[in-house]
């Protein structure tokens, strides 16, 4: 069954300690609602353990923002997948455009982090999207396939069935320019139809696609009642209990 999901990047924001009063703040918003769909923060390195501690894990879901592409080793201020999942996290987000843009993350890289992440049982949350020049191009839907392709067509359908997707189009990110619920429906449909053809429809019907990019409690209802849009991953309006709970019940 496809899952609804609002998971939050904090990226490099919050202190240890406003890290956690922010996660208390959310672990204590959701004693007082049912969502309808899974809670999901992805943290700082640094406060993954601390958070872990404080949040009822069956109610907020909690994930890293990246892991590296080996086990152990030599490889000096690196997390590997088995770290971030000993401190009681259980997803972690890989290939996000920043990661990609600013650290080079190729494919071929985040083919091993995806494979690393799953045999630690940490769900991957895997983003994809495209750059401004490439929507105005018209190649936006290719670049988006052949970002799945090349990262995850290697996996069994067991394994593919356990990655969350998150289309985040790399002009939409934090640039208060949200793609339209239309432009979202198209990509994600799209993207569905790719998965189909890999791995058939059921496992394509499956699995959750999330919208990122200048998502708010202002525009989420709106991108949520599409039907291929199965949730956000939530950046900026992430960083308030507030505004992260306002996109939460725009379920
Ligand atoms: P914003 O919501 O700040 O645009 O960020 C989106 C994002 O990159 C989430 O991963």
């Amino acid at each position: 069954m496809r899952k609804k999901i609002v998971a939050g990047n904090w990226k490099m924001n919050t202190t240890l300690a406003e890290g956690v009063g922010l996660a208390k703040d959310v672990n204590e918003a959701l004693k007082h609602v049912t969502p309808k769909c899974d809670v999901v923060i992805a943290v700082p390195f640094t406060h993954l353990a601390s958070i872990a501690a404080v949040i009822d894990s069956s109610k907020l879901g909690l994930g890293a923002e990246n892991c590296a592409d080996h086990v152990k080793g030599a490889y000096t201020g690196e997390v590997s997948a088995p770290m971030v999942a000993s401190t009681g996290a259980t997803y972690v987000i890989l290939g996000h455009s920043e990661r990609r843009q600013y650290y080079g993350e190729t494919s071929e890289t985040l083919k091993v982090k995806v494979g690393l992440a799953l045999e630690n049982a940490l769900t991957p949350i895997f983003c994809i999207g495209e750059v401004l020049e490439e929507r105005e191009n018209g190649t936006y839907l290719d670049v988006v396939k052949k970002q799945i392709e090349e990262a995850l067509f290697d996996l069994s359908a067991e394994d593919f069935g356990k990655i969350i997707l998150a289309y985040e189009p790399v002009w939409a990110i934090g640039t208060g320019k949200t793609a339209t619920d239309d432009q979202a429906e198209e990509m994600h449909a799209f993207i569905r139809s790719v998965i189909a053809k890999k791995y058939g429809d059921q496992v394509a019907d499956d699995c959750s696609i999330l919208y990122g990019g200048s998502c708010k409690p202002s525009n989420a209802a709106q991108l949520f009642a599409k039907p291929n849009v199965d949730g956000g991953l939530i950046g900026g309006a992430s960083l308030e209990a507030e505004s992260f709970m306002g996109i939460v019940n725009a379920f």
